[in-house]
């Protein structure tokens, strides 16, 4: 019999003559060992190869599928940043819930609000399938580790921007957001289909808005161009840098989180916001925008892509701001969060 090493500290003495035994027995564990990871491999294989085929075939992955660890990451960077963005989104608009021309237009814009935090909980919801909790998300938002969309640091100065963040950027919102109701990963794609539901009715708030504004007095049909005037480049820029420059992009194309190019989008908007400006009455600020009949598209003047970098980099008209804002709300909901956990424990206890 053998006798474990530590218990002689002579072991050619203890194994003596069974080391032919012991070398056997060495074998078959490099045996067994090198065996099994051949299994894992094949399995490995076998899920990458699942992954591969659901993707080809326009199938969903699901939280528990197998899924590449790049998969798993560009899909919380993505989710995160567009869950960040609908709850720091609800500040230029909140701004003007007190001062809403009527009650009408406050039990409005109230619940467009309150939708736009609804659509960052179920984008939490969504990226915490991934696993990684909302906590961690938020403290990364706080910390300045994970964005939000770079619209949201321009100042909302007349209620107008009200009307142009409806019909502009909730309608690039919904460009940008369709095509992700066919994204690859489920729980997202699903998210997506009702927040895309939401932003439509957005957007048409929005366009009423300067519908109404445009049709009014000439004070008011002059805050309407103002605020379209103001906000159309930054929409504009909403669909990220040219396809030329964007990092992301093709690698999400593969995986189908991203359906359709930068530019593709981009110019989809262009062509649906002429149309509409036509209906509002309003220009939109581009001398050079004019139908292309051999592109069957308008051809339009590029936002300012210095100008989304320096947005983007933390360098907006309200950047600071809306981050402070977001981080004196986090604190002072500290006692709701503790409230609402100690709730759930004794729930958990009764139950
Ligand atoms: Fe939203
Ligand atoms: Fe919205």
């Amino acid at each position: 019999m053998l006798a474990k090493p530590s218990e002689s500290c002579n072991t050619v003495e203890v194994y003596g003559n069974d080391i032919p035994g012991l070398l056997g027995e060495v074998e078959a564990a490099e045996t067994a060992l090198r065996e099994a990871a051949a299994r894992d491999t094949e399995a490995a294989h076998g899920e990458a190869a699942y992954f591969d085929a659901v993707i080809k075939a326009d199938q969903k992955i699901e939280p528990r599928d197998w899924m590449p660890d790049s998969y798993r990451k560009t899909l919380i960077r993505q989710i995160a940043q567009h869950a960040h963005s609908e709850i720091i989104g609800m500040q230029p608009e909140g701004n003007w819930i007190s001062r809403a021309p009527t009650l009408k237009r406050k039990a409005i814009l109230l619940a467009k609000v309150q939708d736009e935090a609804g659509h960052g909980l179920y984008l939490y919801a969504a990226a915490e399938t991934l696993g990684v909790s909302r906590d961690e998300l938020v403290e990364l938002l706080l910390a300045g580790r994970q964005k939000y969309s770079s619209i949201f640091n321009y100042p909302t100065l007349t209620w107008a921007d009200v009307g142009a963040i409806g019909w502009l950027v909730d309608g690039a919102a919904i460009v940008n957001q369709v095509p992700l109701c066919r994204c690859s990963y489920g729980p997202y794609a699903r998210a997506m289909i009702r927040i895309c539901k939401e932003e439509s009715f957005h957007q048409r708030q929005g366009f009423e808005i300067l519908h109404t504004l445009s049709h009014g007095t000439e004070a008011q049909r002059a805050m309407a161009q103002g605020a379209v005037d103001r906000w159309w480049y930054p929409s504009l820029a909403m669909f990220g840098p040219p396809d030329a420059d964007s990092t992301h992009s093709a690698q999400s194309m593969a995986w189908k989180i991203k359906r359709f190019s930068n530019d593709e989008l981009r110019q989809r908007f262009v062509d649906m916001c002429v149309q509409q400006a036509g209906v509002l009455g309003l220009t939109l600020p581009d001398p050079d925008l004019r139908w292309n009949e051999e592109r069957q598209a308008y051809d339009y003047t590029q936002p300012d892509y210095d100008e989304l970098m320096r947005v983007i980099k933390g360098d907006g008209p309200c950047n600071r701001q809306r981050m402070a804002h977001r981080r004196r709300s986090h604190d002072e909901g500290a006692w709701v969060r503790e409230a609402a956990a100690a709730y759930a424990k004794k729930r958990a206890a009764d139950a």
